[in-house]
């Protein structure tokens, strides 16, 4: 069935033990989703989930939460869900920009953006997930040395990252332009959209900053 002829989208989601919706009534508490102390981390635009669903089958002791916004996306991705699926990771249905509704400051140790919407007009790039606005927040909610980790086929919005990180104090630990040949392609996990840019012959740039 797809998603537009499910009149009751925002129900399915919010029935389905996977996806926290409306993220911020639980009052900064969303970690305690799992009972252990185990490090968090997050993915920002997990889109249909294959990323995140493979990192938490790889890292059984780490907590993942994906955020998606696009409710058609998420249903996507919980159709695919079966009993072997991971226990230590949920989905989040929100945009990014509520991180700090969501999490208590200093409580995450590594954010993923991976392939986020690249937003080419000027008028737009304050919608760029690594403009200073999103970094403010990033700050605030990773914890000491904590790392931001980015993918991206678009090279001007990688160029635009790495300029956004230098001028917000942000310490580039690693950055490549060609991921895939690179030594750093050995742990890497493929995204949905990495599988297609790679298959298209694209380079995949890739970056680890955490603030100084
Ligand atoms: C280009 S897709 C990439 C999906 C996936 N990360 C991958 O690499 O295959 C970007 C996804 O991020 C979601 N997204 C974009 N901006 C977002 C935001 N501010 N908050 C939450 N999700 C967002 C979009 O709905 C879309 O599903």
């Amino acid at each position: 069935m797809r998603l537009r002829h499910v009149e009751n989208g925002f129900d399915i989601l919010n029935k389905h033990p996977k996806v926290i919706t409306k993220p911020e009534k639980y009052n900064k508490k969303i970690t305690n989703f799992f009972n252990n102390n185990n490090p968090i981390h997050i993915e920002l635009g997990s889109g249909k989930g294959k990323f995140l669903t493979e990192m938490a089958n790889l890292y059984p002791n780490i907590n993942y939460f994906g955020f998606e916004k696009d409710t058609k996306v998420i249903y996507r991705w919980i159709k695919k869900i079966n009993k072997d699926c991971p226990d230590n990771y949920y989905i989040i249905h929100s945009n990014a920009d509520m991180l700090l509704e969501i999490f208590e400051e200093k409580s995450i140790e590594r954010i993923y953006l991976n392939f986020s919407d690249p937003w080419p007009k000027p008028r737009h790039h304050k919608r760029r997930l690594t403009d200073k606005q999103f970094l403010d927040l990033y700050e605030v909610v990773l914890k000491k040395q904590g790392e931001l980790h980015f993918k991206t086929d678009n090279n001007d919005l990688f160029d635009f990252s790495l300029l956004q990180l230098k001028e917000n104090g942000w310490q580039i630990k690693l950055a490549t332009r060609d991921l895939h040949k690179s030594n750093y392609v050995e742990d890497n996990v493929m995204t949905e959209y990495e599988e297609k840019f790679v298959i298209e012959g694209k380079n995949i740039n890739k970056l680890v900053a955490f603030k100084k």
